[in-house]
């Protein structure tokens, strides 16, 4: 097992009706600065459910975040927050508007001129404004880390910022919300968060039981929930394991004192940044040819999700191993998700040399678990994937 830290300070609030809770989570003095979406929490009750938890607070609201939350949108609510002195900010929405709220609250208190510099300077926040959220769609497990990933429409970028000052302070989580979301978001919800495990676990073994056994733990819950949750979002039971799933798979707990990989979503946010896929379906573009061109380095973790996780005992180990890749892509595709480029866009020709060229720029030369895959590698991987 490898040396690691463990921090993690963002309070969970589990369960129905638990939304009233933020009343208690806030301090009463705070001006708060409440951030959404395109409006779906107005149609579903939740944004009833805040703003009564919110009476008693002095509050404001700022909606319109879009999927893949963008820079020029969030930078309209900056100036909000500069402008009406706001000290507290409640990101109630699914991984865009919470991943908008933390670069809000990196940038409210960034001294520099351009805040898209905290981006393209990878400059890490050890202090942000306060906020909290409320979870209304389970995916990211962003309600329960320190990352954020921002776009910016004019330069058709897609970058990560992060750092100890990005948790959330609390984040509610309650299951009720499911119901309303649209298959094609569940479907995402699914195979992003089936996709974060594998990122913290297919990579090469390090003897660590816990870890591996806690990954395939959630694994196996995922395709578990999968066709139940599919089936009905308004299956309270359902949700609750959809919605607790997406957060341990990406809290940073399983990823601790193992080696990570994470090409898939390096990649993946270009194929978003270039042709607005969804974040998920990215993911199932790239996880079989990224497995398939990295066999070798990958055999003994691939065959032992193949035996733990999928059940499949016949053949040597890179049988298995191989076994194992199909049953992940059949994975993504009972969830109705296509795993070919070439399926979203019919301008792929030229995507694998314009990420790796994108990759070189960023001296991105040697990425994934060993630091060995370089931007000939990942050019090779887009390419398989059209
Ligand atoms: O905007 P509204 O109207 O709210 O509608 C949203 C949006 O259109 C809708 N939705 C959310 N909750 C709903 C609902 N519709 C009905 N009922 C509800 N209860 O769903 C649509 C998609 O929402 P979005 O927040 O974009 O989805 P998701 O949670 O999948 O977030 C994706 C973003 O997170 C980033 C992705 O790159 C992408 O930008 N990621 C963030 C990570 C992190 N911070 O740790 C890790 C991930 O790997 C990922 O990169
Ligand atoms: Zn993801």
């Amino acid at each position: 097992m490898n040396n690691f830290e463990l921090y993690n300070p963002t309070k969970i609030i589990f369960g129905k009706g638990e939304i009233a809770k933020l009343k208690n989570e806030i301090p009463k003095d705070a001006s708060v600065l409440l951030l959404f979406g395109g409006g779906s929490i107005k149609k579903n009750g939740v944004y009833e459910q805040v703003a009564s938890a919110l009476e008693g607070h002095k509050w404001q609201e700022f909606g319109g975040i879009p999927p893949n939350p963008e820079y020029h949108v969030l930078l309209k609510a900056l100036e909000i927050i500069k402008k009406e002195k706001i000290t507290y900010l409640l990101a109630v929405g699914g991984g865009s508007v919470i991943d908008g709220t933390k670069f809000l609250s990196s940038a409210a208190l960034y001294e520099g001129e351009e805040p898209w510099d905290i981006l393209a300077k990878r400059i890490r926040t050890e202090v942000g404004m306060p906020f909290g959220t409320v979870l209304t769609l389970p995916a990211t497990g962003s309600e329960m880390n320190s990352g954020a990933v921002v776009t910016n429409d004019k330069t058709e970028e897609k970058v990560g910022m992060g750092g100890p000052g990005l948790f959330p302070q609390f984040s509610i989580l309650d299951p009720s919300v499911v119901t309303s979301i649209p298959e094609r978001q569940i479907a995402n919800g699914l195979a992003d968060s089936f996709t974060h495990v594998l990122e913290q676990y297919m990579t090469y073994p390090v003897d660590a039981l816990l870890q591996d056994r806690l990954s395939e733990s959630v694994l196996s819950s995922i395709i578990e929930t999968a066709p139940r949750i599919m089936e009905d979002t308004s299956d309270y039971k359902s949700a609750a394991n959809f919605m607790w799933n997406c957060t341990m798979a990406l809290n940073g707990l399983i990823q601790k004192g193992v080696p990570t990989d994470w090409a898939i979503h390096m990649m993946g946010h270009e194929l978003t940044a270039f042709y607005g896929i969804d974040h998920a379906r990215t993911l199932a573009i790239l996880t079989k040819n990224h497995y398939t061109y990295n066999l070798k380095s990958k055999q003994a973790k691939l065959a032992q999700c193949a035996e733990r996780v999928f059940g499949i005992t016949e053949g040597d180990e890179k049988e298995k191993a191989e076994a194992c890749i199909e049953a992940i892509e059949e994975f993504y595709l009972s969830l109705g998700i296509s795993t070919t480029l070439s399926s979203y866009t019919d301008n792929f020709e030229g995507t694998a040399q314009k990420i790796a060229k994108r990759f070189t720029e960023r001296g991105w030369t040697a990425i994934g678990e060993h630091g060995k895959l370089t931007p000939h590698d990942v050019e090779h991987i887009v390419e398989m994937s059209y």
